[in-house]
């Protein structure tokens, strides 16, 4: 209607103007995508060249992820590493024995008391044996002075030095760590304390170890300040096992394991607890379920279709 009244020449300019945002986006359109083509051509190639270094640079890592990160510790057969499978106390027993008479020259336990070994490994009279055979210092009494006694139970283990600077000073620089929770402390804990205690070799063949260190592969760096403190009958164990190097050393590792987490026996059967019920509420919250679903389930809807 509007067109019908307009000039002729009004009538042309509206045609071309309609007829010219198709022509001009066709072109525009053929324009970008080649370039949209070209530009991916480029971001494929730099991505292809990203990854071929990225690939190349993580080949060489790998290698210096050994000798920097140390040697991967194989994984060992734990007999309490089951969901189900709690500690072996005896082995805790013998291996507290080995951290008594080995380890605990040169490292400190702060976080254990004494008392956290009964019922773990010791009696409460034999706890307080053992406890006593260190002196502690106390006080102040009445006279205002400090004065030594016995340990008790309630004492903590005590430390092998002073202060840090001591620790360092007998041990070439290297600062002996406590070892409370050093199982939780390193990755792969338990399985890395293990090869690391028994993991002691001679360098290879073009491998040179500084006076005062110790070549162990699984030692990030490959060069341990810790001398080789666990061999083959080190010690007398008190009931009789014999004393391999590899027994002693899963021996204080349970030990270790065990104080870096003294609450995983119950919590394994806190857990298992859990899941018993659980699979009992399952049960009844199935039944119930069909149970209430059962009149809409089985139903028959019938559509009577009167004309
Ligand atoms: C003669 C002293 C001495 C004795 C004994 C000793 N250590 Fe050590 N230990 C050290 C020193 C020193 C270091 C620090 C090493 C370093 O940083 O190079 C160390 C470090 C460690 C580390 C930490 C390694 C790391 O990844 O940082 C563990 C674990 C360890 N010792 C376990 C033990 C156990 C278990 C025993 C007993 C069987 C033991 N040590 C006995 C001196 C000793």
């Amino acid at each position: 209607m509007i067109a019908g009244k307009m000039p002729a020449s009004m009538k042309f300019l509206i045609r071309t103007a309609t007829m010219f945002p198709r022509s001009a986006s066709s072109t525009s359109s053929c324009t970008s995508s080649s370039s949209i083509s070209t530009g991916r051509g480029f971001r494929l190639l730099a991505l292809l060249g990203a990854g071929a270094t990225g690939m190349l640079g993580l080949s060489g890592l790998a290698y210096a992820d050994e000798a920097e990160h140390g040697l991967q510790s194989p994984s060992y057969p734990w007999t309490h590493n089951g969901i189900f499978s709690s500690y072996d106390h005896t082995s805790i027993r013998r291996g507290h024995q080995v951290f008594k008479q080995v380890c605990a020259a040169c490292h400190s336990m702060n976080l254990i008391a004494y008392r956290d070994l009964i019922g773990v490994a010791y009696t409460e009279d034999e706890v307080k044996e053992i406890a006593a055979e260190i002196e502690v210092q106390d006080g102040p009494n009445d006279e205002g002075e400090m004065f030594s006694r016995p340990g008790k139970p309630s004492d903590y283990f005590p430390a092998p030095y002073a202060n840090e600077q001591a620790a360092r000073f007998s041990n070439g620089g290297a600062y002996p760590p406590d070892l409370s929770l050093i199982c939780k402390a390193r990755h792969n804990g338990q399985n890395y304390v293990f090869a690391l205690l028994t993991g002691y070799r001679e360098p290879p063949a073009g491998v040179s170890v500084r006076e005062g260190l110790y070549y162990n592969p699984y030692f990030p760096g490959g060069a341990i300040a810790m001398p080789k403190v666990i061999n083959d009958g080190g010690i007398e164990f008190e009931d009789g096992t014999p004393a391999s190097a590899s027994q002693m050393a899963k021996d204080v590792v349970s030990f270790l394991t065990w104080a870096a987490e003294p609450e995983a026996d119950e919590r394994k059967l806190i857990g298992a607890k859990w899941i018993f019920v659980g699979c009992l509420l399952l049960f009844q919250v199935g039944h119930y379920k069909r149970w209430k679903w059962a009149p809409i389930k089985s139903r028959k809807l019938v559509l009577d279709v009167v004309n």
